[in-house]
């Protein structure tokens, strides 16, 4: 059967999807192969809830569900730049979504590496691409460092990652920054515009169980798989705050929404330092939120930090809301 249109405002906006798939990132996928404010123009894996190939695997298989256009899928690295790769089975599932069964793609991977694809469609783009970025920043870091003129034509980075509160990895670190520091640190000094979706906001926009039936019951594939996903999201640490109120976490797919919908999300304009020393701290994104210098500044003991955009605030609602409609096809109620 075919899903309904969605209603979109303002420009179609072209973006360009960096993923580990993982659970979340897959929703973040259907949203935004559904969203026609959005299109896709590449989708590039990278080591991290899972092994890069099953990142790949992965996300054939959400779009093969999703009915998606043909979009390029390329893998990335397998590791991060410095550190191993520490995968997040505990939290996705052997295979990194939920260990639903679902029959392998058809669609076959771009041959090309996850940075040459991002260098040729950067590249070859007539107007601006925004990056939305799920998952631990190797593949980007590498794009900075090898095709910086390509980077540089980026209109922004909206980043899943970071926090200026409380981890999830560590107490102080979320995963995909503490997964590769090094590469969330080049990256964020890279010089191009970075919003920094953090654990601040994330586990804050879900879908409440009702809307998870809804969608586990549909005609659909596409919204079923969500069903499916978001059900994992409520039942395990995955959901984390909101599953104590009876709602899934969309994760990843409220980076995609703050792209869609930017008014839904409230930003502060910050300075942030990535922590990567060993030890307690390493991967902590340190968000300077002081109102006024200290005795660092004073005594000429800063390091220069790059300053973000950090969401600090969001319309919760909206972005479920937006999420759920957009899923289903039908009109939102925001
Ligand atoms: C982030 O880590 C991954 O487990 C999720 O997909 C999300 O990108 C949350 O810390
Ligand atoms: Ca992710």
């Amino acid at each position: 059967m075919q899903l309904g249109p969605v209603k979109t405002h303002g420009r179609t906006q072209n973006v360009v999807i960096d993923v580990d798939t993982g659970v979340d990132d897959a929703l973040a996928l259907l949203f935004a192969v559904r969203h026609p404010g959005l299109r896709v123009h590449a989708i590039t894996c990278v080591a991290g809830n899972a092994a890069v190939e099953q990142v790949v695997r992965n996300t054939l298989t959400v779009l093969e569900h999703a009915d998606a256009p043909p979009i390029p899928v390329a893998a990335g690295a397998a590791r991060p730049l410095i550190a191993p790769p520490h995968d997040a089975s505990h939290v996705h599932g052997r295979d990194g979504m939920a260990d639903l069964g679902l029959p392998p793609s058809p669609r076959k991977p771009d041959p090309r590496h996850a940075v040459e694809l991002l260098r040729d469609v950067l590249r070859d783009a007539a107007e601006p691409v925004t990056l939305i970025a799920l998952a631990p920043l190797t593949n980007i870091a590498l794009l900075a460092r090898t095709y910086p003129e390509a980077m540089q034509r980026l209109e922004r980075i909206v980043v899943m990652g970071g926090t200026a509160s409380t981890g999830n990895a560590t107490p102080v670190a979320e995963f995909n920054a503490w997964h590769d520091p090094e590469a969330a640190a080049i990256v964020f000094a890279a010089g191009v515009p970075v919003t920094m979706y953090g654990l601040d906001v994330f586990y804050r926009v879900g879908v409440a169980a009702a809307g998870c039936d809804k969608l586990a019951a549909h005609e659909h594939r596409s919204a079923r798989l969500a069903g499916q996903l978001l059900r994992h999201q409520l039942r395990t640490a995955a959901g984390e705050a909101r599953t104590e109120l009876g709602m899934a976490t969309i994760g990843d797919a409220g980076a995609v929404c703050a792209v869609a919908d930017p008014a839904g999300l409230v930003t502060a304009h910050l300075p942030v330092q990535v922590e990567l020393a060993p030890g307690f701290g390493r991967g902590q994104t340190v968000v300077d939120r002081r109102a006024r210098s200290g005795e660092q500044e004073l005594h000429g003991m800063a390091a220069p930090a790059a300053r973000l955009d950090v969401a600090i605030d969001v319309d919760a609602a909206r972005y479920g809301d937006l999420f759920l409609s957009t899923i289903l096809g039908e009109p939102g109620t925001s």
